[in-house]
Parts: C-alpha cells; sequence; structure tokens
C-alpha cells in the first residue's frame, strides 16, 4: 500500500492505463478487461487488475491535471514497479485538420509547468513519448481505421485558461491538442526508465467550438483503450 493506492504490491500489473477520470477506469476495465476486480479505492480513485487476451493489466485513475497524475504515477514507478504507462484521456483539438473523435497519438509533450519543472531550472526539457509504443499503437490504429494524429500536444496546468496567446503560439507551431497530464508522465517515464505514451481522444475542439456529444463518447473512448492495449502488448 501507498499513500493514494491501497493495492498490495502484486495487485498492480506492470502494464498501467491511466485514465483521468476514475470511473472511465471501471468502465474501460468492465469493458475491455477478464476478470476484472477492483484494486483501490483511496479518495475514490479508482483502479482495476484484469487480464487483456491473457495478459495483466491495471487500470487506475489519475485524476486531472499534473500535480495528480504525478502523484499516482509516482507510486506506480517506484513502489509498485510498473514498467509501461499509458495515458488514455479527452484533449482539444487546436489545429483545422483535426477532428472530434480523432485520436491523437502524442510524440511529445510541450508544457509550461509540471511538478517536475523545478528540477529542470532553466532548461527546456522535451518530454517526448516511448518510440516503440507510439509506433505500435500508430499500427494498431491504422489497423482500425481510426482516425489518428501524431504529433505534438500541449500539457497545459489550465482548464479554464484566460491566456489566449498562449493557446495561439501552439497552435501555430503545430501543437495538435490540449490536454493536462502527459508531459508529467513522459518526464517520470524518462526519470526511472520506464516506456509511456498518451493516446488520446479528441472530445472538444479550440477552433470550432465543437464538443463531442455524452452519448457519442463510449464509443470514441473504445478505440482508445483498445489502441493503447495492443500497443502496449505487440
Ligand atoms: N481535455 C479535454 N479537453 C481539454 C481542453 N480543452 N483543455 C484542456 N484539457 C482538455
Amino acid at each position: 500500500m501507498t499513500i493514494h493506492i491501497g493495492a498490495a504490491k502484486d495487485d498492480i500489473a506492470p502494464t498501467v492505463l491511466m485514465p483521468g477520470d476514475p470511473y472511465r477506469a471501471k468502465w474501460a476495465a468492465e469493458t475491455f478487461l477478464d476478470d476484472a476486480r477492483c484494486i483501490n479505492q483511496v479518495r475514490g480513485m479508482l483502479g482495476f487488475t484484469g487480464t487483456w487476451h491473457g495478459h495483466p493489466v491495471t487500470i487506475q485513475g489519475s485524476g486531472m491535471g499534473m500535480p495528480s497524475l504525478s502523484i499516482y504515477a509516482n507510486e506506480l514507478i517506484r513502489d509498485y514497479d510498473a514498467q509501461t504507462l499509458i495515458r488514455i484521456g479527452s484533449c482539444g483539438g487546436m489545429q483545422d485538420h483535426v477532428g472530434i473523435r480523432d485520436v491523437i497519438l502524442a510524440m511529445t509533450a510541450t508544457t509550461l509547468s509540471t511538478p517536475s519543472r523545478g528540477i529542470f531550472k532553466d532548461l527546456n526539457f522535451a518530454p517526448c513519448a516511448d518510440f516503440g509504443l507510439l509506433a505500435a499503437a500508430h499500427h494498431a490504429a491504422l489497423a482500425k481505421g481510426t482516425t489518428t494524429h501524431v504529433g505534438g500536444i500541449y500539457s497545459s496546468d489550465v482548464f479554464y485558461d484566460e491566456r489566449a496567446d498562449l493557446n495561439d503560439q501552439m497552435m501555430r507551431h503545430g501543437i495538435l491538442a490540449v490536454e493536462m497530464e502527459a508531459a508529467e508522465l513522459y518526464i517520470l517515464a524518462a526519470r526511472y526508465k520506464r516506456r509511456a505514451l498518451a493516446v488520446l481522444t479528441v472530445s472538444d475542439h479550440l477552433i470550432t467550438h465543437e464538443a463531442l456529444p455524452a452519448e457519442d463518447r463510449e464509443r470514441s473512448f473504445g478505440d482508445m483503450v483498445e489502441i493503447a492495449l495492443q500497443a502496449a502488448f505487440a
């Protein structure tokens, strides 16, 4: 057990999927895993472990934002020895050619600030995905026929962002989408020599202001979960 995860050491699999929303963790575990059982309920941040095609998998909620994700990812890596951590979550589209429901594979995650910011001082460390996972996820997405984009995303620390100029600069520099967790996950994976990737579904759009209707969410998010699982065990 750790401060935030009430699971025994072998209750957590070496491969962990991390949605922000604990109820999405429950839905994904019940939908995609065999023999899924709840292994964490501390603070309602649900986690489940089961198997996918015989491989052990944990799906653990991360909460919203990098400070929250950092707590769970640190404990999963340092205390439970998680080796492969894949964020599955939603994001806001930032380019005209990126549509609602599309999948984004985050090759890099640009950020202004993460919980790790202090250790880099003035250095702009470049958080990036594990290439093997990224290539496998791309392969899986193509095979599925899911409209998928690979490139840079922006991990913001503000959802209701009044700094419009920052978003403009991100769009101008080709950033595909904004979310709030991946950069810290990539930094922790680099620090501890683990594999990390963010597989994201576009749920809203900063240019068109469209948003995914609630009834479409499950099917669209399902593609993302399957791509993540296929990439983890490719
Ligand atoms: N996650 C999903 N949509 C988002 C947005 N527009 N900004 C930040 N995080 C998001």
